[in-house]
């Protein structure tokens, strides 16, 4: 039937699934399937060209595989450099992820903001139009810290906090230095790494990111093409791009209850 096809997120790795948790817990009987474009990881050093051309391909395989009624852009890199061409390219909704910067500033009222994401993000004509238009006022710092993904990517279970704490102190130092208040937290692996930047941080920082609007969209569009649906047996799959390093998938697909399937 149309309306039980999965819908699909996909992320360069796994700094979707924080977003794939919210949208499950907002609709338990939908099935997704979370994908871990494993192959081209990681996506935010690599130019917008090439990486347009390598996400239009990852999508035409996830289309022909697992036949979505919507996908998820969980990724700002893939949603700045790849979301058009992508609704350009296939005939289903794509729901993109955006940097929080306007709910920074008219939910949390901050006023020193900093906004942490990939290079790739940071230098973006979207996110300089998105401060244009809703912190024209702000003090706004943008940080391009792509060597966090990797640590989120490849370190997060075998680390303790105070170690990726350590590995954050240039980015902390930057934020303490700027006095900011208010963190954006524009590449979605970076929640993951939510709860060092609160401890690194103290409780007065504020610390946002897109979760609750994008999951709210998802829902939205889904309602628009009346497609939301009741599965008595819903699917929670992860899929990768590539096989590689399963063991770490497999340990973060259990750590979001999800189940592991390797490649496809
Ligand atoms: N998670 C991606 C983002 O939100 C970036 C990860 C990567 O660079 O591969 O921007």
């Amino acid at each position: 039937m149309l309306k039980n096809r999965p819908i699909v997120f996909f992320d360069s790795g796994v700094g979707g699934l924080p977003y794939l948790r919210l949208a499950q817990e907002r609709l338990p009987s939908e099935s997704f399937i979370y994908v871990c474009d494993s192959k081209n990881f990681p996506y935010g050093t690599k130019s917008a060209e090439e990486l347009c051309s390598l996400i239009l391909m990852t999508n035409q395989r996830i289309v022909d595989c697992f036949n979505p009624k919507a996908v998820v852009v969980a990724c700002n890199t893939a949603s700045v450099v790849a979301l058009g061409a992508l609704r350009e390219a296939f005939d289903i909704p794509f729901i993109g992820v955006v940097p929080a910067v306007k709910p920074a500033v008219e939910k949390a009222g901050g006023k020193r903001i900093a906004v942490i994401a990939t290079q790739q993000t940071t230098e973006n004509d979207y996110l300089r139009a998105l401060i244009h238009d809703f912190a024209p006022e702000n003090h706004v710092l943008t940080i391009g810290a792509n060597f966090l993904v990797d640590l989120v990517e490849n370190h997060l279970f075998s680390s303790t906090s105070e170690e990726r704490i350590k590995k954050m102190q240039l980015v902390i130092d930057q934020l303490r230095a700027e006095e900011i208040d208010t963190i954006v937290l524009a590449c979605t692996h970076f929640i993951l790494l939510e709860s060092d930047f609160r401890q690194a941080l103290g409780p007065l920082v504020k610390i946002i990111d897109s979760r609750d609007g994008v999951v709210r969209q998802l829902i939205r569009v889904l309602e628009n093409h009346s497609l939301l649906v009741l599965n008595k047996d819903p699917v929670k799959e992860m899929w990768l791009t590539l096989v590689k390093e399963s063991h770490k998938y497999k340990l973060f697909a259990e750590k979001f209850d999800l189940d592991y399937r390797g490649g496809f």
